[in-house]
C-alpha cells in the first residue's frame, strides 16, 4: 500500500505531542511537513514543542514551519491550565530539542506543498484552523487540490473550560473553522465526545504506558497538567487524548464506532454560543418538504465515538515499535 501523505497542522500542546509521535511512527503515513499555529499555547511554544515531539518520536524529521500567531479576528486565548505553562506539563526533566524551525511562513509553505503535489496530500489539523483558513483565503484554487482534511474539532453537547457549548480548537478561531467547513474541501470532524468515555486512559493504564520505555514516559509526563486537573475535578487520575484520537480516526477508520454526515457550520455571533458547531444532519431527499430552513449538501463526516480498546492498543503498539 502507498503511504498516505499528510501535512500536520498543530498548536502543539501535550496531546498534540502524542499525535505527532504516532504519525511519525506509523509506517503507512508519510508526514510531509508540520505547520504550527497558536492555540493551546502561543506560537513560539507550539513550535518548540513540535520540534521536541519529533525528536522524541525517534524516526524521521519532516520540516516544521511556523504559522499564524493570532486567530483571524479575535484575541488568542490559550489553555495553560490544561497543558501547563509550556504546553508540555512543565516537566524540567524533558530534553529540549536541538532541531530548528525551517524558514518560511507555514501558510506559504502549505500552499507550495499542495501546489507541487499530485492532489494526494491530506491535512490533519489538530489546532485552531487559522493557518488552513488563511491558505484558503489566499489561494482557494490551490487548496481545492486537498483531497481531505481531518480536524480534531467540534462538539455535540460538550463544553470546555472556556465556554459552555464549544470545543477549544473551534472556539479559539471560529471564523477560521467556518471558512474551512465552507471551503468545499471534504472534512472529517473528530468531535470532543469521540475522545471521552472508554477512550480515556485510567491512572493504571497511564502507569502501564509510562513503564514501556522512555517514549511512553514522555507521552504520559507531558500530559501531567491535564491528568492532575482531571484528578481534582473528577476525583481520579485519567486522561483524554483528543488529537491522537483524530489521528487514529484518520489512519484507522475501522476504529470509528459512530459518525454521521452533516452540513456543519460554526456559530460566529452568539453571546453564549460563539464557536458552537451546528450540525444539519443529512436527511433523505424525500423529507425535503418537511424542512422550513434552507438545506445544503453535507460538507462533513462527524465522528462521535471511537473504539476505546482498539485506540489504546494501537497507541501502545506504536510506542513499543
Ligand atoms: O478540545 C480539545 C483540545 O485538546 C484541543 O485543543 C485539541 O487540539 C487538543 O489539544
Ligand atoms: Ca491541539
Amino acid at each position: 500500500m502507498d503511504k498516505r501523505k499528510i501535512i500536520i497542522d498543530t498548536d502543539t500542546g501535550s496531546d498534540d505531542a502524542v499525535a505527532i509521535i504516532m504519525a511519525l511512527r506509523e509506517p503507512d503515513v508519510e508526514v510531509v511537513a508540520f505547520t504550527t499555529v497558536s492555540g493551546n499555547v502561543e506560537l513560539d511554544k507550539a513550535t518548540v514543542n513540535c520540534l521536541q515531539s519529533i525528536e522524541y518520536a525517534g524516526t524521521y524529521a519532516p520540516p516544521v514551519y511556523a504559522g499564524c500567531a493570532k486567530p483571524l479576528v479575535c484575541e488568542l486565548e490559550t489553555a495553560d491550565q490544561v497543558h501547563g505553562m509550556d504546553g508540555m506539563g512543565d516537566c524540567p526533566w524533558l530534553r529540549k530539542p536541538a532541531m530548528k524551525v525551517s524558514p518560511g511562513h507555514a501558510v506559504d509553505r502549505i500552499l507550495e506543498i499542495i501546489d507541487e503535489g499530485d492532489g494526494d496530500i491530506e491535512i490533519l489539523a489538530i489546532g485552531p484552523l487559522t493557518n488552513i483558513a488563511s491558505a484558503i483565503i489566499q489561494r482557494r484554487d490551490i487548496m481545492r487540490k486537498v483531497p481531505h482534511i481531518t480536524v480534531m474539532g467540534g462538539a455535540h453537547p460538550h463544553s470546555n473550560p472556556h465556554t459552555v457549548c464549544a470545543e477549544f480548537n473551534v472556539m479559539c478561531d471560529p471564523e477560521a473553522a467556518d471558512i474551512v467547513l465552507d471551503s468545499g474541501i471534504p472534512v472529517t470532524m473528530v468531535t470532543l465526545e469521540a475522545c471521552f468515555g472508554d477512550m480515556k486512559f485510567t491512572g493504571e493504564e497511564l502507569d502501564g504506558i509510562k513503564s514501556i520505555n522512555e517514549l511512553g514516559a514522555f507521552c504520559v509526563d507531558c500530559n501531567r497538567t491535564l491528568t492532575d486537573m482531571n484528578e481534582k475535578v473528577f476525583g481520579r487520575r485519567e486522561l483524554d487524548l483528543p488529537d491522537p484520537a483524530a489521528f487514529a480516526a484518520f489512519i484507522r477508520p475501522e476504529l470509528i464506532k459512530t459518525s454521521f454526515r452533516a452540513y456543519t457550520r460554526v456559530e460566529l455571533k452568539g453571546k453564549y454560543t460563539r464557536g458552537a458547531t451546528i450540525f444539519f444532519h443529512e436527511e433523505p431527499d424525500e423529507f425535503d418538504d418537511m424542512f422550513r430552513f434552507k438545506r445544503h449538501p453535507a460538507n462533513s463526516t462527524v465522528v462521535t465515538a471511537i473504539d476505546g480498546k482498539g485506540f489504546k492498543d494501537y497507541l501502545i503498539e506504536l510506542i513499543r515499535k
